[in-house]
């Protein structure tokens, strides 16, 4: 089958890097990703009347990448989410690593993978893989590192697969930071939408969002997803997590079977008749509702104003701050050895 990607310049970095974009499509869906933070920039999927809806948020331009917060769409790394107090000790050795969220690392530091350009790997009529390579002290971790990730379109599924090497011990755990909404990226809040997270425990945080170690039943709590569940039914009521965090802003232990292939979250949206299923070999998913969107909305794509609450993450990865939590499964990527983890989002319609 001939190959329907096609590639199109999408801005120079200052350093004088060039970005493009990179877009297929099959009999189902279709993309855009960006090789700035190997971002998802759009991604369409049929409606129930079978129109075209692109259900990420994202920007219209490069400079906008660059200089806001929030990371839509990007591939985060080497290690996603929070490391308290940005240090660590790994073989006896201190890690001292660059503090970009208060006192605290995240989600990869100053510049991260997220705001690196990529190079465009390998090209299929199905898949497209994007490469990068890490240097030894980079953000402060050690070991050279190289790491891809394939954006792979099957039927109505998007699949991303990511691999990653290093030449030290290091710290790893890629994720993708999609901020998703099934009614549309322009269509306004997504609290009417069911979740599901087919998890009985999360990790608590403090106030800082830092895990403190406890694997908590979800029972009896709004942390409890585990049945369709409309986003904002509980998003506001007393609890301190949720207070803490200004809404969900925690990571699930949704498989306990790391390696394998489990599904842990499914998301309806009535209006446009969209339901997505996630699936990881991860075994932890962040579910992070917009909070910190600024309250007076900041410019998406086409003429789109976003604010909180007008996407959800479903951030697939390992463990926040797992380093530091013995009780956590491990984010040590062992020199020699191949980190491997693939994640999907497979799309359906409502009756
Ligand atoms: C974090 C949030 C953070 C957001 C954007 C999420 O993964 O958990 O606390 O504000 O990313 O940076």
């Amino acid at each position: 089958m001939e190959t329907t990607a096609s590639v199109r310049p999408f801005g120079t970095l200052e350093s004088g890097e060039e970005v493009r974009e990179i877009t297929l499509k099959n009999e189902a869906l279709s993309f855009q990703i960006l090789t700035f933070g190997a971002t998802l920039r759009a991604l369409f999927v049929p409606n129930r009347s079978g129109e075209m809806t692109d259900v990420v948020l994202g920007y219209d331009t490069i400079e906008e990448y660059m200089a806001r917060d929030g990371y839509l769409g990007a591939t985060v790394g080497r290690c996603a989410n929070r490391i308290a107090k940005g240090q660590f000790s790994l073989n006896g050795k201190d890690y001292l690593l660059f503090c970009n969220d208060g006192n605290n690392h995240l989600h990869g530091g100053k510049v991260g993978f997220s705001h690196r350009v990529w190079d465009i790997g390998e090209v299929t009529d199905t898949a497209v893989t994007l490469t990068l390579r890490s240097e030894d002290g980079e953000e402060g971790y050690g070991g050279n590192m190289t790491v891809s990730v394939t954006y792979e379109l099957k039927g109505a599924g998007l699949y991303l697969h990511y691999e990653a090497q290093s030449d030290q011990d290091t710290l790893c755990s890629l994720t993708n930071h999609s901020y998703f909404n099934l009614g549309g990226h322009d269509s306004g809040d997504v609290l009417k939408q069911k979740i599901s997270i087919y998890a009985e425990r999360y990790t608590p945080s403090d106030a800082e969002s830092i895990p403190t170690g406890a694997i908590d039943p979800v029972a009896g709590t709004p942390m409890d997803l585990r049945t369709p569940t409309p986003i904002g039914a509980h998003i506001e009521e007393d609890f301190w997590q949720l207070r803490q965090a200004k809404g969900y802003d925690h990571n699930f232990a949704v498989n306990d079977t790391v390696g394998t292939m489990k599904k842990v979250a499914e998301v309806t949206c009535e209006e446009s008749g969209i339901s997505m299923a996630v699936s990881t070999t991860l075994p932890g998913m962040h579910f992070y509702t917009a909070n910190y969107i600024e309250e007076t909305g900041r410019r998406g794509k086409n003429g789109a104003v976003y604010y909180p609450r007008n996407g959800f993450c479903l951030e697939t990865q390992q463990y926040p701050d797992a380093i530091h939590h013995p009780n956590f499964p491990s984010a040590v990527l062992k020199a020699g050895e191949t980190y491997d983890h693939t994640t999907s989002f497979v799309f359906g319609n409502l009756s």
